[in-house]
């Protein structure tokens, strides 16, 4: 890997707590928030406004958002599936969204309830409005390399959606890994098939570890040039449509990747590291993030 500076996008409040079944207070997500804005980090997806029927753990998005403190010079971005979610996020003051689209039909279908075409009409009301509230706009695309259902994807298929997406006006495509079953192999033959419509420059990555590869397709990523990882602190994460996902990238480990490259993240792993005990003793679980079990000191 070549990259010089890396954005991380840390999504742990979002993709990272969407999938525990058991509903976390919402006082803990939002000192979870917090804490992670004091640990370098310049972009953090707070939760998302979906469907309270769909994740019940995102329904306090309102007071999660609402509660946090903002600092102003970071980013905290929300999902949002549709225009209702749109104006909620609206109501308390959100300038940046994320919005998700699906490469593959059978995904479309149980995350969203919708074909990919009409999830792209969707999105496309999201954005309109957005745009005229002068919000940023970040786009995901899903299941870029297989899916739980549909299996195989093909890479002219997220190419074309990725340019779709570009269009609308969003101002970088992640692109998602959601079960986590690429290589670097098929990282690679999809990234050269995007970058046919789009420079590094307009994308990220984000990997699922469920195979053990997200490190590594994350470094494929960094040889083409991309300059933006998405990761979740202590590996948390998961979508609750895509059964069997494990968590995201531990944002320990990609920063520990990343020190050892001499790639500036500005992100301080030591502060990191006791964020990701803070919340790995609130879900009660062990920490994934390999780096964090190996530094933290009791
Ligand atoms: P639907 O059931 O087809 O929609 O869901 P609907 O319009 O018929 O609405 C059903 C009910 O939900 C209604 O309530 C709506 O009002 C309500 P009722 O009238 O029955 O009382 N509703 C909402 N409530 C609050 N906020 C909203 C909202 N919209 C509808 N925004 C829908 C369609 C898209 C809403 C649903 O399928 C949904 O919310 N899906 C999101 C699922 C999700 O959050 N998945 C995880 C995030 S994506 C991900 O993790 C992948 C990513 O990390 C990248 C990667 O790893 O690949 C980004
Ligand atoms: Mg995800």
């Amino acid at each position: 890997a070549t990259a010089t500076d890396v954005r991380i996008v840390e999504v742990g409040p979002r993709d990272g707590l969407q999938n525990e079944t058991v509903i976390v207070p919402t006082d803990v997500k939002v000192e979870f928030i917090n804490r992670l804005s004091e640990t370098g980090l310049k972009t953090i997806e707070a939760t998302s406004f979906v469907s309270a029927k769909w994740v019940p753990q995102m329904s306090d998005n309102t007071q999660v958002y609402s509660r946090i403190n903002k600092v102003p010079s970071i980013s905290y971005p929300v999902l949002i599936p549709n225009v209702k979610g749109l104006e909620s996020a609206l109501s308390v003051g959100a300038k940046e969204i994320a919005v998700f689209a699906s490469a593959s039909e059978g995904f479309a279908r149980k995350n969203t309830n919708c074909t990919i075409e009409e999830g792209l009409q969707r999105i496309k009301d999201v954005v309109d409005l957005a745009k005229k509230r002068d919000l940023k706009i970040r786009g995901y695309i899903s299941c870029i390399v297989g899916c739980p259902y549909d299996g195989y994807i093909k890479p002219s298929v997220v190419a074309k959606i990725t340019e779709t997406l570009l269009d609308f006006g969003c101002y970088e495509i992640s692109l998602g890994d959601t079960i986590g079953v690429g290589t670097i192999n098929t990282m690679k033959d999809l990234l050269k098939n995007v970058l046919t419509v789009t420079s590094p420059a307009k994308l990220a990555i984000h990997c699922h570890d469920t195979y053990g590869q997200a490190l590594v397709n994350v470094c494929t990523a960094l040889d083409f040039g991309i300059k933006v990882a998405d990761s979740s602190v202590s590996g948390l994460g998961g979508c609750p449509y895509a059964k069997g996902a494990t968590g995201n990238v531990a944002t320990e480990d990609l920063v520990y990747l990343l020190n050892g490259l001499g790639v500036n993240t500005g992100v301080d792993l030591n502060r990191l590291i006791e964020v990701g005990q803070f919340i790995s003793e609130a879900l009660k679980k062990p920490t994934s993030s390999k780096v964090n079990k190996a530094l933290y000191k009791n």
